[in-house]
């Protein structure tokens, strides 16, 4: 066995057995700890890889591992990096995203907040065995072209549909890197990009990153207003808008039909390019879903992003850019210059994963199990706390998004969750200015099962008695 726990399990034990050994002193063979510890040969190979990587340990080929002269620790056990203030004062500190998830919860914790699939949504066993047929390929560890390989840009540009072609993609590192990448390719630091409020606070984030100001366009309930869109260019002078036309995180809304072509309209009239970050697309909970804007945009005003971390699992860092023209060979060069090309092996996995027909089997049962959760979270806040306000129950997407009453602070019912078992998105970051009122995102997709998410619901009504 050479799973992950086993490989921590003997990392812990061989840890303490050095901690008690002196440098220079053999550790007990491999055949040894294969026989005391019960493992298999890479799990004790992987271990002490680990170790010697920590420089806990040094392995002389054909002689042993040996315990590593130790380095000298400072007094408080933590190495003295305040050089480091010096050096980095005065250097422009680039925002952080907000975690929208601790790589751990506390044990029992049920998970509301964070954007992915839990993993018995995710569809563990086709990723296992579409990355092992890609590791087969004999070219599987070749350079990969800048673009990326030409069979996973025709899936994608098969995804959005119109008259998109697989020269209009490009392959990217996940809807973030898109986002980070896009953002530095149209704009200047210094300039305006419009964005929905509220909207994603990676987004946010990227866009201040690369030095841009975010200015709020209002949205209701058939999503972005033209009328204030068309204001807001005007005002501004903006060349950039950043807009989620389905399944919009956090609130779910859907763009009205009469309103997609308006949008592109508008931002055409502005000579500006519209960002369309289509992230949830693969997140439908059943129903139609609308065709993406830029399978009918003729002159390059529309640029797409879509992503496989959500439908699939948050490591198959896998997205795209659709854009045409000049940005296109932009956004190319930019990515000769930051990272040559993604990772062949992933994206080959990728190509494996879409061209299997148990993918579409796996969408339509993400379908159905997330319309599920959505519709037991939903009724259980209803029963719950019938003094929040459900924006809406929404149609796809992973998210609830709730309006807090008056008497709450979106600080206490953050803050006091975790203390009753339950953890949850502050609405705040999701405002690019000012929020008009408390809210909260709540995930229905990382808890382990639909059960969960009643219990959540019931420990939020105690976490706010308890306010
Ligand atoms: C709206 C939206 N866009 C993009 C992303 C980025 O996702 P990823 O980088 O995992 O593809 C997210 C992740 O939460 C998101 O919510």
């Amino acid at each position: 066995m050479s799973d992950g726990s086993s490989i921590e399990t003997l990392v812990a034990i061989l840890r303490s057995e050095v901690a008690r050994l002196s440098p220079g002193d053999r550790l007990p063979s491999s055949r040894d700890l294969i026989a005391r510890h019960g493992v298999g040969p890479v799990t004790v190979s992987r271990a002490i890889a680990l170790l010697a990587a920590e420089g806990a340990v040094v392995t002389r080929p054909g002689s042993g591992t040996y315990v590593a002269a130790r380095r000298p620790r400072p007094a408080g056990g933590e190495p003295d990096t305040s050089w480091q203030e010096v050096a980095l004062a005065g250097r422009h500190v680039p925002p952080a995203a907000p975690d929208e998830q601790p790589e751990r919860l506390p044990p029992g914790t049920v998970a509301l907040s964070g954007g992915y699939l839990h993993e018995s949504l995710q569809p563990t066993r086709l990723l296992g065995g579409a990355l092992a047929r890609a590791a087969r390929r004999p070219d599987a560890w070749h350079r990969a072209p800048a673009a990326g390989l030409s069979t996973l840009r025709t899936l994608f540009a098969r995804q959005v549909g119109g008259d998109v072609g697989p020269e209009d993609v490009l392959v990217t590192g996940g809807g973030q890197g898109a986002l980070s990448m896009l953002f530095r390719a149209v704009a200047a630091p210094g300039d305006p990009v419009l964005v929905e409020s509220p909207t994603y606070p990676g987004a946010l984030a990227a866009a201040r990153s690369a030095g841009l100001r975010p200015v709020p366009v209002p949205m209701d309930d058939r999503g972005l207003r033209p009328d204030l869109l068309a204001d807001a260019f005007a005002m501004t002078g903006a060349r950039l808008l950043y807009c989620q036309p389905t399944f919009h995180n956090p609130t779910g809304t859907v763009l009205a039909p009469e309103r997609r072509r308006q949008v592109v309209d508008v931002a055409r009239a502005a000579g500006a390019f519209l960002v369309e970050d289509d992230f949830a697309r693969l997140l439908g909970h059943g129903g139609l879903v609308p065709r993406p804007l830029v399978a009918d945009d003729g002159d390059g005003t529309v640029v797409h992003l879509g992503s496989l971390t959500k439908p699939a699992s948050p490591s198959l860092r896998i997205g795209a850019v659709i854009a045409r023209g000049p940005v296109m060979r932009r956004l190319l060069g930019m990515r000769r210059v930051d990272d040559f090309f993604i990772a062949r092996p992933l994206q080959e996995a990728a190509v494996e994963l879409l061209s299997t027909p148990a993918w579409e089997r796996h969408l339509r049962t993400l379908s159905g199990a997330l319309q599920q959760r959505c519709a037991v979270l939903a009724d259980a806040l209803a029963r719950e706390l019938p003094d929040w306000t459900l924006h809406r129950v929404p149609e796809g997407g992973l998210h609830l998004w709730l309006r807090l009453p008056a008497h709450l602070s979106e600080a206490d019912v953050t803050s006091t969750a975790p203390a009753h078992g339950v953890s949850v998105n502050p609405g705040r970051p999701h405002f690019p200015a000012e929020p008009p009122a408390a809210h909260l995102r709540l995930g229905f997709a990382a808890a382990a099962e639909p059960a969960e998410l009643a219990e959540a619901a019931a420990r939020l009504a105690a976490a706010t008695r308890a306010n």
